[in-house]
């Protein structure tokens, strides 16, 4: 009777145990989306901060038509859109409702809806929310430095001009498919071996008294 009882036991702690396992391997979208957010926001700060701020003074400047001018660097959303355009598994934008770029703005009623929350509650900081097949998170973008307000309320295509700094002027938007399969590791080919290499270190070999 006693023995029945721990064996019931241990399956019970077996069975919790492999349960946590697969909760931890699954994380949400909503987690996930968060994640992303905060390492584009990350990255995105660090460039205005420590590439554009920084190199001021050397007489380096933002400009929109950076790629054809070496003395220049991408804007800050262009330099986001420029490395979001590399990842293929999620999207990620910049959303506006009053965009310089006609192209930024919200996609849906829904993306409308979380911009509007943003710019009406500052402390939320992120809204995630399911639109159609797509988890979506949209985080305020705001007027970090003096130049963002300057440049937007003087570019010839804006469609407002009042900002302020510290403004929420907008969001970062990560939009993921809900039915899509994270993306396999793609390698690329095998580099060809090259003359004098370096002999490649054996893997160590084992006894396998567990083999017959
Ligand atoms: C020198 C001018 C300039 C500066 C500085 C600048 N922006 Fe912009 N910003 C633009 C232009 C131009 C676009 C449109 C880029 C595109 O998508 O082609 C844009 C796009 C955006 C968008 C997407 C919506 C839209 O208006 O099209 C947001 C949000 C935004 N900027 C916020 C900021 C913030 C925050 C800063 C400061 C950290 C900043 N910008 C600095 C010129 C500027």
């Amino acid at each position: 009777m006693r023995e029945r009882g721990v064996t019931a036991l241990g399956l019970i702690c077996c069975l919790t145990f492999l349960g946590s396992g697969l909760t931890f391997a699954e994380p949400s979208y909503e987690l996930t989306a968060r994640y992303i957010l905060d390492v584009v926001k990350a990255f995105r700060t660090a460039y205005v901060l420590h590439v554009v701020e920084h190199t001021k003074e050397s007489g380096l400047s933002t400009r929109e038509d950076w790629a054809g001018n070496a003395h220049a660097l991408p804007l800050p959303a262009q330099f986001v859109k420029e490395a979001a355009g590399q990842v293929k598994s999620v999207e990620i934008g910049l959303i506006s409702l009053t965009p310089v770029n006609p192209s930024n703005r919200p996609r849906t009623d829904a993306e409308v809806e979380a911009l509007l929350q943003l710019e009406k509650d500052r402390s939320r900081g992120v809204v995630t929310f399911v639109d159609g097949n797509q988890f979506k998170a949209v985080s305020a973008d705001l007027a970090l430095v003096r130049s963002c307000v300057d440049c937007h309320n003087a570019h010839p295509r804006a469609s407002r001009r009042n900002f302020e700094q510290w403004d929420v002027m907008g969001g970062l938007v990560v939009r993921m498919n809900r039915d899509a399969q994270p993306p396999a590791l793609q390698l690329p080919p095998e580099p060809q071996p090259r003359p004098g290499s370096p002999e490649r270190i054996k893997p160590p070999t084992f006894d396998t008294p567990w083999l017959k």
